[in-house]
């Protein structure tokens, strides 16, 4: 292998530290590598051309008072394939919260799990106010560069898809929102464009926008909300964006008071606004569906048939969003309680929209408890047969397997890594002419923690259960963390 260190980073963390989320699969790191002639068991895919990115939390100081692992600096990791060669390196996004911190050797915003009120500083970014912007969060490609993005509201921070070099916040001509951008981000393979959304405590409360490939804002709307919400994530079909609004949301009377603890309320039902692709606010169709939280969309599409035309969005839909505790719970299990997917039992789901009726059908896609469901990105949007997603690690936010669905057949079939050893969200590479939707590679990276090691696994997408048909070993074990993307060298990569 050949390793260079690209640069080493200044750790204020303790040396013995044994929080859940800064220990074991999520020790964080803070060395920056370049590496090639990774060792390498079977054989990478000479077809294999683009790169996998990767964001996860890596906290350099101890936080005021509790850490939350979505708190922690955003690093990306990047494995680029062609040729049948492959190079990684890992870089942190260069934050302004980062250069901030790094200058004042210490936290500088108070977290998820502290009060704003309590934030050193007065500034900050985020909905809910005076934290730092990480661009932990999701990593996407569009029009030749990566964006890496932060769940609370942020700028989207620029990097070179293969070198990670630098490329600063995304302006979009003077046109960037001054509430910022959230994370989900959504790229339309097809169009060559990029949809997003935005949210913020006062009226009207989210924004529906679109990029083009040009890096140009093309259009931004109000989607107007009763109030204050937490939506994390969007979808698309070819003519509409499908925004949300849940019933998990923070109180109005307690933000007040700084205060922003999520309140469940089963008696609110879920709404969906789908609007026209270049819809105005007015254009906006609300839907009402059976109360849940969704975190993250597997797709969305439209199809039309005797009782007309339908928006089928696909989703994991969460049975208990606010699960309870034990009133002798610790902290941690109190505030980890939202990170265990079995706790909130997450399982996927699909809703159907009537567009000519007004009607919402609902209902089970699959009874296992899974998450971030990724497909073949040329099918964002449009009709699919597969999904991937991962198996999540009960109690904690960490991923056991991976699951392949055939909404077709219904069939499943699954991976585990293996005892002690966690993998990432899992992408979807299609192969060059690929002749059939599963024709192409899934790519993970898993942390090996009994090992101490990390490895980049590829595996032939049409069959999950035989494991990976390569093991590449990276130069030190990552921190588990969020999303993922690829995007091929066609794609702009
Ligand atoms: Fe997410």
């Amino acid at each position: 292998m050949g390793v260079t260190i690209h640069r080493v980073h200044t750790s204020t963390l303790p040396a013995d530290d044994d929080h859940p989320y800064r220990s074991g699969a999520w020790r964080p790191q803070h060395i920056e590598y370049d590496a090639t002639n990774l060792r390498c068991e079977g054989v990478i895919p000479d077809d294999l051309d683009g790169v996998y990115l990767r964001n996860t939390e890596n906290p350099l100081h101890p936080n005021i008072e509790r850490y939350h692992p979505f708190d922690g600096d955003g690093m990306i990791h990047m494995m680029s394939f062609s040729n049948g060669e492959a190079v990684y390196r890992n870089r942190f996004v260069r934050t302004r919260g980062l250069e901030i911190e790094a200058a004042a050797g210490s936290a500088q915003w108070s977290g998820l799990a502290e009060s704003p009120l309590t934030s050193p500083r007065p500034d900050g970014w985020g909905a809910r106010t005076r934290m730092k912007d990480a661009s932990s969060t999701d990593v996407v490609v569009h029009g030749g560069l990566a964006l890496t993005s932060f769940y609370q509201c942020g700028d989207l921070y620029q990097l070179d898809p293969r070198t990670l070099a630098d490329k600063g916040r995304a302006t979009w001509n003077g046109d960037f929102p001054a509430c910022g951008v959230s994370a989900h981000t959504k790229v339309d393979e097809h169009a060559k464009e990029l949809l997003f959304f935005n949210y913020e405590t006062t009226a009207p409360y989210m924004h529906y926008g679109v990029v083009d490939a040009d890096h140009h804002l093309v259009h931004y709307v109000p989607i107007e909300l009763p109030g204050p919400r937490l939506p994390h994530d969007m979808a698309f079909t070819e003519n509409f964006a499908i925004l949300n609004d849940c019933p998990l949301f923070w109180k109005p009377d307690l933000i007040a008071r700084g205060i922003y603890a999520t309140t469940w309320n089963p008696d609110i039902p879920t709404r969906f606004a789908i609007v026209p692709r270049r819809g105005s606010s007015q254009d906006v169709r609300w839907f009402e569906a059976d109360p849940t939280y969704v975190l993250h969309w597997i797709n969305a599409f439209e199809e039309h048939d005797h009782e007309g035309h339908w928006v089928v969005l696909d989703g994991f839909f969460q049975y208990d969003p606010s699960p309870s505790v034990p009133p002798d719970a610790d902290l941690n299990t109190r505030m980890f309680r939202f990170l265990d997917l079995y706790a909130m039992d997450s399982r996927p789901y699909r809703w159907r929209f009537n567009m000519t009726t007004g009607e919402t059908r609902e209902g089970p896609l699959d009874d296992r408890v899974t998450e971030f469901g990724m497909t073949n990105g040329l099918h964002q949007g449009r009709a699919y047969r597969y999904y991937y997603s991962v198996v999540p690690t009960p109690g904690c936010f960490q991923f056991d397997g991976i699951t392949k669905n055939d909404l077709l057949t219904g069939a499943s079939e699954s991976y585990m890594f293996g005892p002690g050893v966690f993998g990432s969200e899992t992408v979807m590479a299609p192969r060059p002419g690929a002749t059939s939707e599963d024709d192409g590679y899934l790519i993970t990276f898993v942390s090996d923690v009994p090992n101490d090691r990390s490895e980049c696994l590829i595996f032939d997408a049409q069959s999950v259960v035989a494991g990976p048909i390569c093991r590449l070993h990276l130069p030190e074990r990552i921190s588990s963390g969020t999303h993922a993307c690829w995007s091929s060298t066609e794609q702009g990569a």
